[in-house]
C-alpha cells in the first residue's frame, strides 16, 4: 500500500510507523514542513491508561517512551495564598520535541520516509496514493481543502492562553491562580523532564487587552509574566518558543474521511489543553486507524470502521473538555466567591467524570479534610453544633430561615392526577408520608392549584376549597409525626397548560371533554391544537395574585413547613417570563424586567401573608432549550430578584415552555444552570435533574454547585433513596421505632 501522511506530528509519526511495522512492504512517507528538531511547544501529558494502549502497539517505542517520563502523581492548586493538593492522580509528562525525536527515530528505523522542509499546499500530487493522511494538525490543510466533505466545524473559545516553559521543575500538576490589577491570570503548569516545566498561562480577553498583551511581542509577552509570577517562579526563567498568544479553537468534522483521505489526531478534532489530552487522542487515532486497515482489507471500509471505532470516545472526551474549559473561562465566578476546599472541588470536579468518590479512593485524606470544611460549615450555617465527626455532605444540616433540615436530599414535586376536585386523599398520604419515612429531609408535595381553573388535569391537587386544608394537614401531620422531614407544598396555576388529560391519559394533550377557559401571558396555545388562553387583563392578573395568597394562607392552616411557588415549566407564572409565551406591549411584556413584574407582584403578596419564620422557594426554568427563549444570563437575573424580593432558596429546572424545545439531557444535565445562578445571583439553590447517585449528590455539595439536591424519579423508583444511601456510606440514619429490627438485618447486593 501507498501511503502519505501529511504532518509528522505524533499521529502521523506513530500511525506510519505502526503500519510499517505490520508490513514493511508498504511504502509509506511522512511530508513535514519544519525540520525534524524544530521544537514547538514544550511538555506533553500522558495517563497511565494511554500508556498501556502504546505498550501494545509498540514494546520498543513505549520503552523509550517512558524512559524519558516525569511522573507525578498530585495535582496542586495555587489559591489565595494556600496550596491545596489532591494525590492520587496518574500522569506523566515529557518532552514533546523527545517524543518527536523516538518517533522519527523508530519510523526510520522500520523503513518509513521522512520528508522534512516540505509544505504541502497542493494535495493532487499523493492523487495516486492508496491512502493520504490528513495528519498536520488544528490547522489542517487537507480539511480546508476538501471542507465539504469533512463539513468542519471550529468554535473558537474567548480565553487567551500563550503556551510557555520554565526551567522551574513543579512537582505536581499545578493549577495557579493569581489576580493582578488586570484580572485573573489561571496557569496550567506541569514538568516534563528533570528540569523542564510546561507553563500555560490563560486569561480572559478582557484581562489581557487591560494588561496590553495583545499589543505585546513574545520578549514583551515573557517580561511580563515572569514579573507577574516572580514570587512562584523563585528566581526561574520562563522561556518562549513561538509563545504567540492564541484562542484555542475546538474542532470537530461532520466526517473524519473523504474516499482515500482521512483525517487523524487535531485535524480531526482537539480537546482543551486544560484536560491535557492532545496528544494522547493523536495517538490513539492513530492506533485504531492502524488496526482497522491491517484487518480489513479495503481502506475504504477500514476508514469508516475506524470512524466508527474512534468517534464516540472522542465525542466523550470532547465533552469533558468542553465543561472543563468552560470552568476556567469562568474562573472569576469561582475565585471570587469559593472558600479554597471549595474551590479546589470544583476545580477537580469540573467535568463530573471525576468525583467525590474517586478523589476519596484517590486521596482519603483530601477528601476527609473537604468533608470536615464541609461539615463545620454546614453546622455554623446551621446554628447547631457537630452531632458526627465529619458526615459525608449529602448528611448534613441546613437551615433556611427557622426551618432546619437535617440532610441535603429533597424530594421533587410530583404531580399524582390522583385527586378528587383537588383534595388530596390515601395515595398522596402513602406517597408523600412513605417518603418522608425514607429519609430525605425535605418532601415537596406537587403542584397544587390556587384556583380550579388552575389545575392541569381534573386529578390536580388544589389549595382553594375549605376542605383542601384539612385533607393537606392530614398528610403534612403524618410526615412531621413519623418522620423527622419538613414538608413544603408546590403552589402553581397551569396557565395556557391547563384542562389536559393525566399524564398516563396524554401529558399537555387537551380533555376530549369537559374543557375549562385558559388564561395565560398572551394569548398563544401551547400545542397548535391546544385550547387559545386569553391573555390575562389586569382584573385577572389581580384575581389570581390574590388567590395565591388565599392558598398561602391555607397552606399555613395546614401546617407545611415551606412554599415553593412554582415559575418553571410553563405554567401561569413561567407565562410571564418567557418571551416565547409573552408577547405583551404592556408593562408586563417586553424587556426582562417587565415579564418579571407580575411573578414578582406574586411572590410579594404570597411572602407578605406567609409567617416571615418560614421559608419560601422558587422553581424556575433557567434556560427554555428553544431559539429566542429565554437563557441562563436572564434567569440569573430573575434570581437576583427574587432574592432582593425575599426568596430563600431557588429550584432551578430548565425547559417546558414550549414542546419544540430541545433539551440536552443527561446526568446532572441541570445542575450547570445552578452552579451559575448560585454564584452569580449569589442565593442559595436546590438542583434537579439526572440525580441518581449519592456520590453525585457529595460531589455538587462539596464543589458548591448547589445547597440541597432534589431527586424527582429517584425517588418514585425507591421511596427509601436517602436510607439506602446512608448504609452504603456507613452513615447511621436513625430508623423509625416501628423498623428498629431492620438493624440487624443485611441486605445482599446485585438481588434485588
Ligand atoms: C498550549 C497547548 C498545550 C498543549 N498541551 C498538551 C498537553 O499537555 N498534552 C497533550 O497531550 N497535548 C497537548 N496539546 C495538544 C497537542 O500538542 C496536540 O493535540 C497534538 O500534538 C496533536 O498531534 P497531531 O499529530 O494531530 O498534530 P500536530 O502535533 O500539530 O502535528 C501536525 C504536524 O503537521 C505539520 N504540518 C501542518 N501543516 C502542514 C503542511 N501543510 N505541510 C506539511 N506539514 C504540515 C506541522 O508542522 C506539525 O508538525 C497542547 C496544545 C496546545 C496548543
Ligand atoms: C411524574 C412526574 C411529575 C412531576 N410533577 C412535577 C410537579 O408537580 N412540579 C414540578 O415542579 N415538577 C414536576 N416534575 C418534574 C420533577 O420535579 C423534576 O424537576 C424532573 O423530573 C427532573 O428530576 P429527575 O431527573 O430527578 O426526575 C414531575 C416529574 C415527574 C416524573
Amino acid at each position: 500500500m501507498r501511503i502519505v501522511s501529511i504532518g509528522g506530528g505524533p499521529a502521523g509519526l506513530y500511525f506510519s510507523l505502526l503500519m510499517k511495522k505490520s508490513d514493511p512492504a508498504h511504502d509509506i512517507t511522512v511530508v513535514e514542513r519544519n525540520r525534524p528538531d524544530d521544537t514547538f511547544g514544550f511538555g506533553v501529558v500522558f495517563s497511565d491508561a494511554t500508556l498501556e494502549h502504546v505498550a501494545e502497539a509498540d514494546r520498543q517505542s513505549h520503552a523509550e517512551i517512558t524512559s524519558h517520563f516525569a511522573h507525578w502523581d498530585r495535582i496542586d492548586i495555587h489559591y489565595r495564598g494556600q496550596v491545596l493538593t489532591s494525590a492520587g492522580h496518574g500522569f506523566a509528562g515529557m518532552s514533546r520535541q523527545v517524543l518527536l525525536d523516538i518517533l522519527q527515530k523508530r519510523c526510520a528505523e522500520l523503513g518509513v520516509r521522512l520528508e522534512f522542509q516540505r509544505e504541502v499546499g497542493d494535495l493532487g500530487a499523493y492523487a495516486d496514493a492508496d491512502l493520504v493522511l490528513g495528519a498536520d494538525g488544528v490547522n489542517s490543510v487537507v480539511r480546508s481543502r476538501y471542507a465539504e466533505h469533512f463539513r468542519p466545524e471550529i468554535d473558537w473559545r474567548p480565553n487567551k492562553f500563550v503556551w510557555l516553559g520554565t526551567t522551574f521543575p513543579y512537582p505536581a500538576f499545578t493549577f495557579l491562580f493569581k489576580e493582578s490589577e488586570h484580572g485573573l491570570w489561571r496557569v496550567h503548569a506541569y514538568r516534563y523532564d528533570q528540569s523542564m516545566s510546561t507553563f500555560i498561562l490563560e486569561t480572559t480577553e478582557a484581562t489581557w487587552r487591560r494588561a496590553g498583551l495583545d499589543r505585546a511581542d513574545e520578549d514583551q509577552t515573557l517580561a511580563f509574566c515572569e514579573r507577574l509570577f516572580a514570587d512562584e517562579l523563585q528566581g526561574h526563567r520562563l522561556l518562549k518558543n513561538r509563545s504567540l498568544w492564541r484562542s484555542f479553537p475546538t474542532v470537530r468534522n461532520g466526517s473524519w474521511r473523504h474516499g482515500h483521505i482521512v483525517l487523524v489526531g487535531d485535524a480531526a478534532h482537539t480537546a482543551h489543553f486544560s484536560i491535557g489530552s492532545g496528544t494522547k487522542l493523536a495517538i490513539e487515532d492513530a492506533i485504531a486507524l492502524a488496526r482497522a486497515l491491517t484487518s480489513h482489507g479495503e481502506v475504504e471500509k477500514a476508514l469508516a470502521a475506524y470512524e466508527e471505532d474512534r468517534r464516540p470516545e472522542v465525542e466523550r472526551l470532547q465533552r469533558a473538555a468542553q465543561v472543563s474549559l468552560e470552568w476556567f473561562e469562568q474562573a472569576e465566578r469561582y475565585h471570587a466567591r469559593l472558600e479554597p476546599n471549595q474551590f479546589a472541588m470544583s476545580l477537580l470536579t469540573r467535568s463530573l467524570r471525576v468525583t467525590h468518590q474517586n478523589l476519596r479512593t484517590r486521596d482519603p485524606r483530601f477528601v476527609a479534610t473537604v468533608d470536615r470544611w464541609y461539615a463545620s460549615r454546614a453546622e455554623q450555617q446551621a446554628r447547631i453544633t457537630a452531632s458526627m465527626p465529619s458526615p459525608p455532605p449529602m448528611f448534613t444540616p441546613f437551615r433556611l430561615r427557622e426551618m432546619l433540615l437535617s440532610n441535603r436530599i429533597v424530594v421533587s414535586p410530583m404531580c399524582q392526577y390522583s385527586a378528587q376536585d383537588g383534595t388530596p386523599g390515601d395515595w398522596h398520604l402513602v406517597n408523600l408520608g412513605s417518603r418522608a419515612v425514607g429519609g430525605a429531609a425535605l418532601v415537596i408535595a406537587e403542584m397544587t392549584d390556587v384556583s380550579r381553573e388552575g389545575r392541569i388535569t381534573p386529578g390536580c391537587t388544589g389549595m382553594y376549597k375549605p376542605e383542601h386544608v384539612s385533607a393537606w394537614k392530614r398528610v403534612v401531620d403524618f410526615v412531621h409525626a413519623a418522620s423527622p422531614a419538613r414538608i413544603a407544598l408546590q403552589l402553581a396555576h397551569a396557565g395556557r397548560k391547563g384542562s389536559t388529560r393525566l399524564l398516563w391519559e396524554g401529558m399537555d394533550e387537551p380533555l376530549p371533554a369537559g374543557n375549562w377557559p385558559l388564561i395565560s401571558a398572551s394569548a398563544l396555545p401551547y400545542h397548535p391544537y391546544s385550547q387559545v388562553p386569553k391573555a390575562m387583563d389586569r382584573e385577572d392578573m389581580t384575581r389570581v395574585r390574590d388567590q395565591f395568597a388565599d392558598a398561602a394562607r391555607m397552606a399555613e392552616q395546614a401546617g407545611f413547613d415551606m412554599l415553593e411557588l412554582h415559575m418553571a415549566h410553563g405554567y401561569l407564572l413561567a407565562s410571564f417570563i418567557s418571551p416565547l409565551t409573552n408577547i405583551r406591549t404592556d408593562e408586563y411584556g417586553g424587556s426582562a424586567a417587565n415579564r418579571a413584574r407580575y411573578p414578582l407582584e406574586v411572590f410579594d403578596a404570597v411572602r407578605a401573608v406567609w409567617p416571615a419564620a418560614k421559608p419560601m422557594s422558587v422553581k424556575i426554568s433557567a434556560s427554555d432549550w428553544a431559539e429566542g427563549g429565554l437563557d441562563l444570563d436572564e434567569a440569573v437575573h430573575f434570581a437576583r430578584r427574587l432574592r432582593e424580593h425575599g426568596c430563600d432558596i431557588v429550584t432551578v429546572s430548565t425547559g417546558q415552555t414550549v414542546p419544540d424545545q430541545k433539551p440536552q439531557y443527561g446526568r446532572l444535565y441541570q445542575t450547570p444552570f445552578s452552579d451559575r445562578i448560585r454564584g452569580e445571583a449569589e442565593i442559595a439553590t436546590m438542583t434537579v435533574g439526572g440525580i441518581a447517585s449519592y456520590d453525585d449528590v457529595n460531589s455538587i455539595l462539596a464543589a458548591g454547585r448547589a445547597d440541597l439536591c432534589v431527586l424527582a424519579r429517584g425517588h418514585l423508583y425507591d421511596p427509601y433513596w436517602t436510607r439506602h444511601a446512608a448504609y452504603e456510606q456507613g452513615f447511621d440514619l436513625p430508623w423509625p421505632d416501628q423498623y428498629v429490627s431492620v438493624k440487624g438485618f443485611s441486605p445482599r447486593e446485585g438481588l434485588t
